[in-house]
């Protein structure tokens, strides 16, 4: 523990968690809830029986709303015994969910193809202390692993459209919107973005993160910043 430390930059320590989930114990959930972003969570990951693993769950009901939405095996880790131990008590009769307290920069109590999917919502935000927009963050993306990335959002205005502001004059009706579950075309530094959204966006990024190996595809996704090399998964990663 660095004593003196900025609550911002403790983000990554599990003292921090540890001492706000003793003093936090009501169901929070970091920058979007299950619903906002379940028509995502479909597209991505369809199939409601395999595996999906949950990085750095806290005391979301996120892995609650995704089992009530039909989804049969999440596994949650956090770095926080505090709020591991709460939750499994929570959910001690819930079979389709389980937490495991588990720093995720080391994934080897799983073995490689262990998910079929990763959900990130926050937790490389927290461990990495990056924020911006995309053209700041891809690049960590692009450091840690061969990705094949597509980028969603969600506006804060907006529930689930947002105007394209490349296209049509402010204010128009006739403006095109899109969709939380169309990707915005990416290009390689990320600053094709600002094209799409206009400048400081108000706007949630989703980064859907498809792991390209040599004889198979792993999808991943990304909600806000993350990048985990050492996850093993069979398919999707995404970070909110
Ligand atoms: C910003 S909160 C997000 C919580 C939850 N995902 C949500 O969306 O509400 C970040 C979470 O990451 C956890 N965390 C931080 N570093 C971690 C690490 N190295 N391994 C696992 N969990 C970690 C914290 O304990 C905390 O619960």
């Amino acid at each position: 523990m660095t004593l003196g430390t900025p609550s911002s930059q403790a983000y990554g320590e599990p003292w921090y968690w540890d001492n706000r989930y003793a003093h936090e114990s009501a169901p929070f959930d970091w920058y979007q809830k299950y619903p906002a972003l379940a028509s995502l969570i479909h597209l991505y990951v369809p199939h409601r029986h395999e595996r999906i693993l949950v990085v750095g769950c806290g005391n979301s009901v996120f892995s609650e709303d995704m089992v009530n939405d039909g989804y049969e095996d999440v596994v949650n880790v956090d770095i926080s015994s505090v709020v591991i131990e709460a939750m499994q008590t929570k959910y001690s009769n819930c079979q389709q969910l389980k937490y495991i307290k588990l720093d995720v920069r080391d994934m080897s109590p799983f073995q490689a193809g262990s998910f079929a999917a990763v959900i990130d919502k926050g937790t490389l935000d927290s461990i990495l202390i990056t924020y911006g927009a995309p053209v700041y963050r891809l690049g960590l993306l692009k450091e840690s692993c061969m990705w094949s990335i597509k980028l969603h959002h969600k506006s804060l205005q907006n529930k689930n459209m947002i105007r394209e502001t490349k296209f049509g004059a402010e204010g128009s009706s006739e403006q095109p919107t899109r969709a939380l579950t169309d990707p915005i075309l990416l290009d390689e530094s990320g600053s094709s973005v600002e094209d799409v959204l206009g400048k400081n966006a108000d706007v949630h990024y989703i980064y859907v993160c498809t792991k390209v190996r040599k004889f198979s595809t792993q999808r991943f996704f990304w909600a806000l910043p993350i990048i985990l090399p050492a996850i093993p998964l069979s398919r999707p990663y995404m970070l909110i």
